[in-house]
């Protein structure tokens, strides 16, 4: 591999990030361009769910208030209330995906799906309008199927051949990918249907989050092999493969301490160290000329946000020395420990 000490990367895109809302949205939100992006395509898990189009607008509103630099764009929350009305109404507003949470599976998702068929008439709005749906793609845990964390993504994957058979033309984004069969799911289905993959993905196997609530999400790192199924379709520079970091800010202490009752939330915090972490990870794996496919051109491409002059800012990224992760970021009990916190980053963006 050559050895790059600068790369330039045109107008970093992030295809799945959470931003939360208050407090915790005025820390955060900042944080997507000090990560070096200036796309965010961001999550409707709030308390409650972004289930209208007026949600979605006033919500764009209170992100644009804190950081009106980049470019949000905004999803629905699919619950039994979304109506085939409502999504005409919402891609009139521009908003341009519908996320669906299985039940119960993670963070904020009580009021998930059980079942599709119920949806079909929503997706058929969706695919007639031209929005994206983006699947969780996890199955709910239960004991009589054996179904619990580690095959809940594989055995999720009959839903996405289904979805996609009954709508061919609707785009379809299988997040958060961790496993094998995931990667090999996404390749064979048709050009309307892609997956994001996270930066901790690319680092984590099961050990690392066993006894280690930072390294907590949904869904949970898998094996070896998964993991390098993961770098191997970015070392391949497939398309349809593309950056959603899935970074998912909890106040420190519901990952530090859990209860019988309440335990460790799910979820990793990556948005301020984002890009230099995926290059990092990715010239360890000797993918470092996949960077602007993975974090710009596929995403973009998929989503229809290409890039045209006026809208290119290139960010430049230097290798110079190692750079140490924050071990945390605002104050007391609102503090977010970051993903890496205390360990080294070889790049640095070029302020
Ligand atoms: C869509 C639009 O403008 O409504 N554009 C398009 O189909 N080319 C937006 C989109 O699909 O992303
Ligand atoms: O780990 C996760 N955290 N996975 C999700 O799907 C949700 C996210 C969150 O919102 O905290
Ligand atoms: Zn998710
Ligand atoms: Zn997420």
């Amino acid at each position: 591999a050559s050895k790059m000490t600068q790369i330039s990367i045109p107008s970093p895109a992030d295809f799945h990030v959470h931003l939360r809302q208050g407090q915790m949205a005025t820390l955060v939100t900042p944080h997507v361009r000090k990560g070096g992006f200036s796309l965010a395509y961001i999550m409707p898990n709030l308390k409650p769910p972004v289930t209208t189009t007026a949600q979605a607008l006033a919500y764009r509103a209170e992100l644009e208030a804190i950081d009106p630099t980049v470019d949000y764009l905004m999803t629905l929350y699919l619950s039994p209330d979304l109506t085939p009305e409502e999504i005409v109404k919402a891609k009139e507003a521009g908003i341009v995906g519908v996320k669906s949470y299985p039940r119960g599976v993670t963070t904020n998702s009580d009021g998930g799906i059980e079942s599709y068929e119920m949806y079909y008439p929503v997706f058929e709005a969706m695919q007639r309008v031209n929005m994206v749906l983006n699947l969780h793609g996890e199955v709910p845990s239960d004991a009589k199927t054996n179904t619990h964390i580690l095959n809940a993504e594989p055995k999720f994957l009959t839903h996405l051949h289904s979805l996609h058979k009954a709508f061919p033309r609707l785009r379809i984004v299988l997040e958060h990918a961790t496993t094998r069969a995931a990667v090999e799911a996404v390749k064979t289905c048709g050009p309307t249907v892609a997956c994001t993959i996270t930066a901790h993905h690319l680092e984590l196997t099961v050990d690392d989050w066993a006894g280690q609530s930072f390294n907590f999400c949904k869904p949970v790192a898998k094996f070896p092999d998964d993991r390098e199924a993961l770098r191997e379709v970015i070392r391949e520079g497939h398309p349809r493969f593309f950056l959603g970091s899935d970074s998912a800010p909890h106040p420190v202490h519901s990952k530090s301490t859990s209860t019988p009752i309440q335990g460790c939330a799910a979820g990793i915090y990556t948005s301020p160290i984002l890009l230099p972490l995926v290059a990092h990870f990715l010239e360890s794996f000797d993918a470092l000329d996949k960077l602007e496919g993975f974090v710009s051109t596929f995403g973009r491409r998929f989503y229809h946000r290409e890039l045209t002059v006026e809208n290119t800012h290139h960010v430049v990224m230097q290798k110079i020395g190692a750079h140490v992760v924050e071990e945390k970021y605002g104050a007391d009990e609102n503090s977010v420990v970051p993903f890496w916190a205390g360990k080294e980053i070889s790049w640095q963006i070029v302020p």
